[in-house]
């Protein structure tokens, strides 16, 4: 790929446009070790050594990561107050880095984390109808009338007429009136999976989200942490998607 030297260094994360512009007037940046010409001069990302500051850039197109999202973490690239899944990121070469989606503050569990628009665009389009599997912890007892309710598309609110989706019972424990349970929906509306316990007079007090497509969380990641997805992965996904 071939882009010019002001947006190789801003994409990878070395300033503004106008400070990298600044750098390179400055004289801090070598194009296969020779004082760059300029911030329009076109490098080719495959074949050029780029150095800011003495330090070798590698350019990145495309970034993608799968991260067990913690609790008390914003689905969001910036946030005022709370700290963001795009902050966990430390290795991160990418700046335009944003989640597939969004999970609650509270929400645990699979997120998908990258710069690929076109991706996100295919597994967001409510069109495409693509799987979410949460797994949750319910505080009153998950009869199989919900199964059924679940299973016919539930009126939830004024504003959300929830589509058919699975619901697994896991566990039920009725001394201390709480349930377990696995449900797949096709949507991703505001707290939809919260919406549709509250609809049928439960509560949900843990969420956490599974997988996403043919995208599975793995299960080695501890709340927190991340990787990059493998090539299996992201091949899939982008087939499915
Ligand atoms: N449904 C919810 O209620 N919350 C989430 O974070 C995701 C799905």
């Amino acid at each position: 790929m071939k882009l010019r030297l002001d947006k190789y260094l801003a994409d990878m994360g070395c300033g503004t446009r106008s400070e990298v512009k600044a750098e390179i007037r400055r004289g801090s940046v070598t194009v296969d070790g020779i004082k760059a010409k300029g911030s329009e001069q076109k490098i080719d990302t495959d074949t050029d050594t780029v150095c800011f500051k003495g330090q070798t850039v590698g350019y990145v197109a495309m970034e993608y990561y799968m991260m067990n999202k913690p609790a008390g973490v914003v689905s969001a690239t910036e946030d005022n107050r709370d700290k963001t899944v795009i902050d966990l990121i430390e290795d991160k070469k990418r700046k335009d880095l944003f989640p597939v989606g969004r999970l609650d503050k509270d929400t645990e569990g699979l997120l998908l984390i990258t710069n690929d628009g076109e991706l996100a665009h295919r597994l967001l389009a409510p069109k495409k109808h693509v799987g979410k599997v949460y797994y949750a912890k319910i505080d009153g007892i998950v009869t199989e009338d919900d199964v059924k309710a679940f299973k016919a598309g539930l009126h939830v609110d004024d504003t959300l007429e929830a589509k058919p989706a699975n619901l697994k019972i896991l566990k039920v424990d009725t001394a201390q009136h709480t349930s377990e349970i696995e449900l797949e929906i096709y949507e991703g509306k505001f707290h939809q999976v919260k919406r549709m316990f509250e609809a049928v007079d439960k509560k949900v007090t843990y969420l956490k989200r599974l997988s996403m497509g043919t995208l599975q969380l793995d299960q080695t990641l501890k709340t927190g942490q991340y990787r990059t997805l493998t090539a299996d992965e992201l091949e899939e996904l982008k087939t499915y998607g």
